[in-house]
């Protein structure tokens, strides 16, 4: 088969990102521009910042992810983008140049959904690994778990009622005053910290259901550091992370492992931002080795917003047909 090279686009939330791919499984570069620092001032993301930004960067990203590829545009012979869900602002930045790269060399289109993105991160850092298995997606804005049947059939199992997994990370640690984003602060601070020093609640929610909710467990640590304040006691703020993230993971893991045995599968694969979650890998990893189950999971650089799993993801789609015309939209609430 001829080679396949993908320059695919990223531009859902802060992180402008373009990446060239080849054959699917292939990273020949992939650029990530963080707006982190700048959000970080204002404690989470500004959408009109964010656009802002993408629209300052996306050319120069551009030519970065081609140099550092070592190719041309004539080289390229499908452009992927983000379609959905993100930010409405950010995600029209990067569907308009990918509009823009078909339209003026007469290339395939292919808008790819977000989410899907996350779970192919891990083909690329796993050679081996070929669906069906269950995956765990644990992002900023969503916790889904899925059946992922094939490259691009997904049934989605459990998902959250409330608060994505990495929200309720956000939004604690903004309460404890550090920095956005909160997952890798709680992560770091959890390590100094005992996970049993406070017991805040696991909500199950019931055994019949694979979905998830966050916003209790974070109204229970909410109340907990206003309480502790209103007492003057200083706040323990390694016990209260690890506390508080053991409380989200031990959730997860129980709800994964009960669906990878209900199901009958040996493939656990976990992606999405939280994925970079240090703990999280160490739960999964023992629920694994215990029960016989192969642990998945990208490498750090890959968990977080970025094109190169956009470019993979869009490689399935289009081997299995898909095409967008450039009529494309962008679709903010896009469901897996
Ligand atoms: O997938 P992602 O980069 O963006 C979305 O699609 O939302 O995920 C970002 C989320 C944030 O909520 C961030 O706090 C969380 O992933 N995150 C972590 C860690 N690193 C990033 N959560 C827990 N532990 C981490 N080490
Ligand atoms: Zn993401």
């Amino acid at each position: 088969m001829k080679e396949l090279k993908i320059l695919a686009i990223e531009t859902s939330c802060d992180e402008t990102s373009v990446a060239v791919i080849k054959n699917g499984r292939e990273i020949m570069s992939n650029i990530i521009s963080s707006q982190i620092s700048t959000h970080r001032i204002f404690g989470g993301v500004v959408p009109e910042i964010a656009s802002r930004m993408h629209l300052e960067n996306i050319n120069l990203i551009i030519k970065e992810a081609l140099e550092e590829a070592k190719i041309g545009f004539e080289d390229i012979d499908l452009v992927a983008c983000t379609k959905g869900p993100g930010l409405i602002g950010a995600l029209l930045v990067g569907i308009s140049s990918a509009k823009a790269i078909s339209f003026a060399l007469d290339i395939p289109l292919v808008g790819v959904n977000h989410m899907e993105g996350h779970i192919c991160a891990n083909y690329l850092v796993h050679k081996d690994l070929e669906p069906p298995f269950i995956g765990l997606i644990v992002s900023g804005g969503h916790t889904y778990l899925v059946q992922v049947n094939s490259y691009t059939d997904f049934e989605i199992i459990g998902r959250t009622r409330d608060d994505a997994a990495g929200e309720s990370f956000d939004k604690i640690a903004r309460a404890l005053g550090l920095a956005y984003p909160g997952g890798p602060e709680i992560d770091a601070q959890a390590k100094k910290g005992n996970p049993e020093a406070i017991d805040f609640p696991r909500v199950i929610i019931d055994k019949k259901t694979y979905d998830f909710s966050f916003s209790g467990l974070k109204t229970s640590v909410l109340n907990y550091i206003n309480n502790q304040k209103q007492k003057n006691i200083e706040l323990n703020i390694p016990d209260i992370c690890a506390s508080f993230q053991q409380a989200v993971l031990d959730v997860l893991i129980e709800k994964s492992y009960r669906l990878l045995k209900e199901k009958n599968m040996n493939k656990f694969v976990i992606s999405g931002g939280v994925a970079a979650n240090s703990k999280l890998i160490e739960m999964a990893e023992k629920m694994g080795e215990e029960n016989n189950i192969k642990v998945y999971y990208p490498s750090k650089i890959l968990s977080t917003d970025n094109a190169a799993m956009i470019g993979c993801a869009a490689y399935y789609d289009y081997i299995n047909g898909k095409r967008d015309e450039l009529s494309l939209k962008v679709y903010p609430n896009l469901e897996l």
